[in-house]
């Protein structure tokens, strides 16, 4: 089984792209072959600054390897090792109809959200079942704002394949985690693109400001009791708290006419946050330096992968025509 995902350089990774994706892709990483990448060719769609990309690339790779990434047990890489896509997302985007690309909601979200609608905004669910296919993967574990995207390759693949009379291109199932959706500072999906983010590595004054951000009712606990199924800081402590410490606080919520308000279930967070990732934030900061293994690692990881990919384009060259059967052009 190939498991293949990619995150976006486009920002510091937050507890969104933690728990709804990164998470997985660490669990699974075991579990078949495992191949991730740091998507800069997206990235170009909002990050139009080269020196803030190149630090941004580095940041998610530093992030993930810090949280456990093994590059012996998957392959990891930059997406632009690989303008192979290119070539595919080309083919994939002549079998796609505009309403299919119309109808994407990522796209429709970001545009509301104020991103400039690029022509490369537009196309990017093209180049995402690109990544996808010729990887030839078959399970896609991501958070809930990109299963449209993966239904979007499917149709891609098989219209594809019915189009050229081949069955290179195999159709992927895309994978969800138990938290899909985790919201944000002000209660919609966090996003780097919303600035609602906790970003994993905060500490110290940073972390507790991006916490104290998360959006309360004006409820006093002191007269009235607190519901913790509509809270938004609940629902980001219960991301970290075990079952027992869950179900002590939501308890609390109701019946503790004594809690200070959410300042305390905050504070709580922030300890959480610390014990889980502290450890890893001083790996990652030791990765950062400069010589660190890095730049190695993802140059290993671009070469296996870009042969992968090679083999797949040509099989699709030849379905289309671009390419005869032995190699050459007619
Ligand atoms: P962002 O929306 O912050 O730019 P990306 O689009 O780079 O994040 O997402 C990288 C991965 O993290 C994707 O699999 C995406 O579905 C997942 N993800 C992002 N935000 C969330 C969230 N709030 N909850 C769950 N998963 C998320
Ligand atoms: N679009 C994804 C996101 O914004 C990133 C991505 C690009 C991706 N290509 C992919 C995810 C292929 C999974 C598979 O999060």
């Amino acid at each position: 089984m190939r498991i293949l995902s990619g995150v976006q350089p486009s920002g510091e990774l937050h507890l969104g792209n933690y728990f709804g994706a990164i998470q997985q892709h660490l669990e699974l990483q075991t579990q078949g072959e495992a191949l991730y990448f740091i998507a800069d060719f997206h990235a170009l769609t909002t990050v139009q600054d080269a020196a803030k990309l190149r630090e941004l690339v580095r940041d998610v790779a530093a992030t993930y390897l810090a949280l456990g990434l093994d590059p012996t047990q998957a392959t990891f890489f930059r997406q632009s090792d690989v303008p192979e896509v290119h070539e595919l997302t080309w083919m994939l985007e002549c079998v796609t109809g505009m309403g299919e690309l119309e109808r994407a909601t990522s796209y429709k979200d970001k545009v509301a959200n104020g991103i400039t609608p690029s022509v490369g905004l537009f196309t990017y669910p093209a180049l995402m079942a690109s990544d996808i296919l010729i990887y030839r993967s078959n399970l896609v574990p991501v958070g809930k704002d990109q299963v449209q995207h993966v239904e979007i390759c499917r149709d891609m693949a098989g219209r594809f394949n019915h189009a050229f009379s081949t069955d290179v291109l195999i159709k992927p199932e895309s994978r969800l985690s138990k938290t899909p959706k985790v919201p944000g500072t002000d209660g919609q999906k966090m996003s780097k693109s919303y600035g609602n983010t906790i970003p994993i590595f905060a500490s110290g004054k940073k972390l507790k400001k991006a916490i104290n951000a998360i959006v309360t009712d004006s409820k006093d606990p002191s007269k009235e009791p607190l519901d913790p199924d509509t809270c938004n800081a609940f629902a980001i402590f219960e991301l970290f708290a075990d079952e027992a410490e869950r179900e002590g606080m939501a308890t609390r919520y109701r019946e503790d006419r004594t809690l200070p308000g959410y300042g305390t279930i905050k504070q709580r967070i922030r300890e959480l946050m610390d014990e889980k990732f502290g450890p890893a934030r001083e790996r990652k900061a030791e990765l950062l330096k400069p010589g660190s293994e890095l730049d190695d690692v993802l140059e290993a990881g671009g070469k296996k992968a870009r042969a992968i990919a090679r083999e797949t384009l040509d099989i699709c060259r030849e379905a289309t025509g671009l390419t005869d059967p032995r190699g050459y052009r007619a």
